[in-house]
């Protein structure tokens, strides 16, 4: 094989971001968002996209140059040239790095027959992401690579939802390891007040795991919008960001809360699926960058 195409998906969070990184539960949902890259036999390392043309450079491609290096230690790579498209904004709360490295992973697996499976791709992508931002829960890279909705810790697979997904963007950049610092140094000033709050967001997701298999989204909805309350309470909203989950809730959003790190990148709305372009016109209106889009089943998979 000279050339093999491995797409992987971003993610949603329904709840238990931040609360996740100290062991609690969440349950998270891959969506139709995907990252491409194209992996091609070549006697040099290249790596290109919209960012541009290099070859391993740990400044402007830390994800896709740490996976060179990882998958040369188990194969003979003598060069590769990768080709990144991507639907999943950057930096966003979706899992831009996540897709990008197990998509990376997979086709180096493939087009090297690396012999790795699932598991191996999953773990392989957290220790990348570890090591790049410091602090990681498995969430993202373990959701890109199985797809569907997962809970976490346990990585217990559960039924898809199937009601509408409004994703809006703020636009902001978010740097989800300074959020996650910042949740730590406000646990390590307060832990009577900041370790009840995030046990109180596990408890969310373990309740909401059952509404999930119901596909009761209403109640699903309610739950979401208390897990805003507390990550509101524990610093990691921004008044972009509830511009923009107040003008979807209004607009008829079963809920609306953040998506992943928070303070700034995106929020997401569960809806009717007849009332999403409602929605997403509300949060083009405040400012946001509207994306519909559906919870998906496929993880990494070959395009
Ligand atoms: C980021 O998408 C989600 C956080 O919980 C961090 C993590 O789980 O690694 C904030």
């Amino acid at each position: 094989m000279q050339k093999i195409t491995c797409s992987a998906p971003g993610k949603i969070y329904l709840f238990g971001e931040h609360a996740v990184v100290y062991g609690e539960s969440a349950i998270c949902c891959a969506v139709d968002l995907r990252t491409q890259v194209q992996a091609c036999l070549s006697d040099t390392v290249q790596i290109s996209s919209v960012l541009g043309d290099t070859g391993i450079d740990h400044d402007r491609y830390p994800y896709v140059s740490s996976v060179v290096e990882k998958m040369s230690e188990i194969t003979d790579i003598k060069g590769i040239k990768l080709c990144i498209k991507s639907d999943i904004p950057v930096g966003s709360g979706l899992g831009s790095s996540a897709a990008v490295t197990i998509a990376t992973i997979q086709a180096l697996n493939l087009l090297f027959e690396c012999g790795l499976g699932a598991e191996d791709i999953a773990t392989l992508g957290h220790s990348i992401e570890k090591k790049i931002q410091g602090v990681a829960s498995s969430t993202d890279t373990y959701v890109s690579t199985m797809g569907g909705v997962v809970m976490v810790p346990l990585k217990k697979k559960l039924h898809i939802i199937d009601c509408g997904i409004v994703i809006g963007n703020t636009g902001k950049f978010s740097s989800t390891r300074q959020l996650v610092s910042n949740v730590a140094q406000l646990k390590k000033n307060y832990p009577k007040i900041i370790d009840p709050i995030l046990s109180t967001i596990g408890r969310i997701s373990l309740t909401g795991e059952k509404m999930v298999a119901k596909k009761e989204y209403e109640s699903i909805g309610v739950l979401m919008n208390i897990n805003q309350g507390l990550l509101d309470a524990i610093g990691v909203s921004s008044p972009e960001l509830a511009d923009l989950i107040y003008a979807a809730r209004n607009a008829g959003a079963y809920s609306a809360k953040i998506t992943g790190a928070g303070g700034g990148g995106c929020m997401v709305a569960l809806t009717p699926l007849s009332e999403a372009e409602q929605v997403a016109s509300a949060i083009t209106r405040v400012g946001g960058k509207a994306i519909i889009t559906k919870v998906t089943e496929h993880g990494v998979r070959v395009e």
